[in-house]
């Protein structure tokens, strides 16, 4: 068995849930000694298939932080996931790895883009500056921590038809230059894969922010790969700047006018993309075919 300890915090949510199937393959493998870090109520059936693997509890309280800093002082890296109120949570969490003379590096949940100072100050955004505050608390501490930044989900785009995309019905919006800028769009089975190759080399990522994608076509390609599909030209309208403006003023939809925003003017942060060898995706086109 390995002793290379990684800790895994959120195995249940949609990100968690992608990621503990190749953790648990790489644990199996011994390559890995994955240690899941879950609350009392969290359900275990959720764990994807059976491996011996130990799950500790842990209490991101006040109360619970004896226990917490015993449950993380032998990880080597860990990784949360947490949503919701547990951004918050994250400080005990933080301040339990500060102790740890063994951490090589802290991946805090965040799996957003890098956003702006104008967005961070947007008040129907405030998990950002909750986000923000874990990783300048971890910093504070001198702990080691990765930022990994994601753009959009695939099913974001094209299921749910984030950016105006409907696949199904072969329409596309556009905004500024989105025509010959390419979208970064993440897949899960690609963002697991990734993470699970990183993670197992620490150094290489500790106090960097990293971002992770695995297709990038441009709107003309979504188009071309649209009008391909469906034989029929694809439809294609606007996103105007007064749409733009409007959706700033909503959680959701200032989510998609940050990412409109930085695929129309193709500016995405400093974040580093970092490529992982051995990855054997779909192209855009089999992607596209799976939500049609
Ligand atoms: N870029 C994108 O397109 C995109 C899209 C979605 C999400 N995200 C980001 O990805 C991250 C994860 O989001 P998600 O959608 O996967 O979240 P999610 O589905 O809501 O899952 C949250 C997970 O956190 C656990 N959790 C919540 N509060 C906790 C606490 N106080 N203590 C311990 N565990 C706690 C939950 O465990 P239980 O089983 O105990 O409930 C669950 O496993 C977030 O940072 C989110 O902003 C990015």
């Amino acid at each position: 068995m390995s002793n290379f300890n990684i800790g895994l915090l959120g195995f249940s949510g949609r990100v968690g849930s992608a990621l503990i199937g190749p953790l648990l393959e790489a644990h199996r493998d011994g390559k890995i000694n994955l240690i899941i870090l879950h609350r009392v109520t969290s359900d275990l059936s959720k764990i994807p298939f059976e491996v011996a693997v130990e799950k500790r509890v842990v209490e991101l309280i006040e109360a619970g932080m004896e226990g917490l800093i015993n449950a993380v002082e032998v990880l080597d890296v860990l990784i949360s996931t947490i949503s919701g109120p547990g951004f918050t949570s994250q400080k005990y969490l933080v301040d339990a790895l500060a102790s740890s003379k063994r951490l090589k590096t802290f991946i805090p949940s965040d799996f957003g883009v890098s956003w702006t100072e104008e967005e961070s100050s947007n008040p129907v955004l405030p998990f950002i500056k909750l986000k923000t505050q874990v990783v300048h608390r971890a910093l504070e501490l001198g702990i080691p921590v990765t930022n990994v930044r994601l753009p959009l989900f695939d099913e974001l785009v094209l299921g749910y038809g984030k950016l105006g995309m409907d696949v199904k019905k072969n329409k596309v919006e556009v905004y500024r230059n989105s025509l010959i800028n390419p979208l970064r769009i993440t897949t899960l089975p690609y963002l697991a894969y990734a993470l699970t190759q990183l993670i197992q080399s620490p150094s290489l990522i500790a106090n960097r922010t990293i971002t992770l994608y695995d297709h990038s076509p441009t709107g003309k390609e979504i188009i071309d790969v649209l009008t391909k599909i469906h034989g029929y030209p694809t439809e294609v309208t606007e996103y105007t700047e007064e749409r733009y403006e409007a959706d700033l003023g909503e959680m959701r939809a200032a989510i998609g006018a940050a990412a409109w925003k930085r695929w129309g003017d193709g500016v995405w942060g400093e974040e580093e993309k970092v490529e992982v060898d051995g990855w054997h995706g779909e192209s855009f086109e089999e992607l596209v075919r799976k939500y049609i």
